[in-house]
């Protein structure tokens, strides 16, 4: 084991971000009852806002990036988890103030650990990520709220991006009629392939001029992007609809009005995957699994080796990225 190489985010003499490849050592990680040597990790926006020093998303310097990981149990000190077991471990404090999934071991806390399901590969898993977690749990807490397709369709903002791209292809073989709103207009035969129903143009709408209620067209909404796009979510959306907020790929504010709440009776659903408990995880994580597993993980995401993984962060914080990027590490 000893010693392995890991992509580890420092702060320079004039707190400047850096990050490169090091040798590590088994007593350089962090504490935890579960070693695993790690397969897959892949890369999430978050990621890239971290190691680039784009975003304050280190809360521990030195810090191995990655929040995504999944590979085989070497070592565990709890009853749950043995030697050669296969394991996803994504979110909570790893890859931001733990060391992560960009490194050939980790060692984290069993609470954090995640049993493989039945159904998914160890890539799979990592294809999915964070990013699929989140879009699945969007999902779930708008069911848990009485969302279902016969309710009406589903529009996904931020189509494009990891979360946007597996929401449609979820909801989609789930049965709902999806809309699927986008930037970009070259990645139509895209989304439709995905399963979008229909697709609308970002440049098609006037968001200055929404009012407070518009036309009423959603039964359902997963919003990535925040800002002005939520605020005509809200008020495009029908009587009793969900929507999962996400994310502010555009904005984190919102300035909008209560009248869809307290006139259609819409709920407005917040989706933290950050440090959802073990049972919900372990749901979401089996219905990815199962019902939600996305027909087109394959054609979603594209696989970096390591070493290539210092040179992939820029693309991603210019918006250059579609799809999901996965990181074989140890595989
Ligand atoms: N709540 C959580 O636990 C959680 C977990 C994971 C991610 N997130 C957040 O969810 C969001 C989406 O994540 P992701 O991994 O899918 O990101 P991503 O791959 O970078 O995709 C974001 C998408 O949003 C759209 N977009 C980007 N900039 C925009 C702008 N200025 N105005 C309008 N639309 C814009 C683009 O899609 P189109 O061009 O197709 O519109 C882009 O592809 C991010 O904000 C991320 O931080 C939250």
């Amino acid at each position: 084991m000893n010693p392995f190489k890991a992509f580890v985010i420092d702060q320079d003499e004039n707190r400047k971000v850096v990050a490169g490849m090091r040798a590590m050592s088994a007593d350089q990680l962090d504490a935890g009852e579960v070693t695993i040597r790690v397969h897959y990790s892949s890369i999430n926006y978050k990621d890239a806002l971290a190691a680039t020093g784009a975003g304050k998303i280190i809360r521990r310097f030195p810090c191995v990036g990655g929040i995504d990981l999944c590979g085989e149990v070497v070592d565990s000190a709890d009853a749950r988890f043995q030697p050669g077991d296969k394991v996803i471990a994504t979110s909570f404090d790893i890859g931001v103030a733990h060391h992560g999934g960009y490194a050939e071991y980790a060692r984290v806390p069993a609470g954090w650990v995640v049993p493989l399901p039945a159904g998914l590969d160890l890539f799979e898993a990592m294809a999915l990520g964070t990013a699929g977690f989140t879009a699945a749990l969007g999902i779930v807490r708008m069911e848990d709220n009485g969302l279902a397709p016969a309710n009406g369709p589903v529009v996904v903002t931020g189509a494009t991006g990891g979360v946007g791209a597996l929401a449609i292809d979820m909801l989609a073989q789930l049965g709902y009629h999806v809309v699927a709103l986008t930037g970009k207009e070259a990645e139509a035969d895209y989304l439709e392939m995905l399963g979008a129903a229909e697709i609308l143009l970002r440049s098609s709408i006037d968001f200055d001029k929404v009012r407070p209620l518009e036309a009423a067209r959603w039964a359902g909404a997963v919003d990535n992007v925040g800002g002005q796009i939520l605020h005509w979510v809200l008020a495009t959306m029908k009587q009793a609809g969900t929507v999962a907020s996400i994310g502010n790929a555009a904005s984190f504010k919102i300035d909008t009005t209560v009248f869809p709440l307290i006139l259609r009776g819409v709920s407005l659903l917040g989706v933290d995957s950050g440090y959802m408990g073990f049972p919900t995880r372990l749901r979401v994580w089996e219905r990815l699994a199962t019902d939600l597993k996305p027909r087109h993980l394959a054609a979603i995401t594209r696989t970096i080796d390591f070493d290539a993984l210092p040179g992939a962060f820029d693309d991603f914080i210019h918006g250059r990225v579609k799809g999901r990027t996965v990181v074989r590490i140890g595989a």
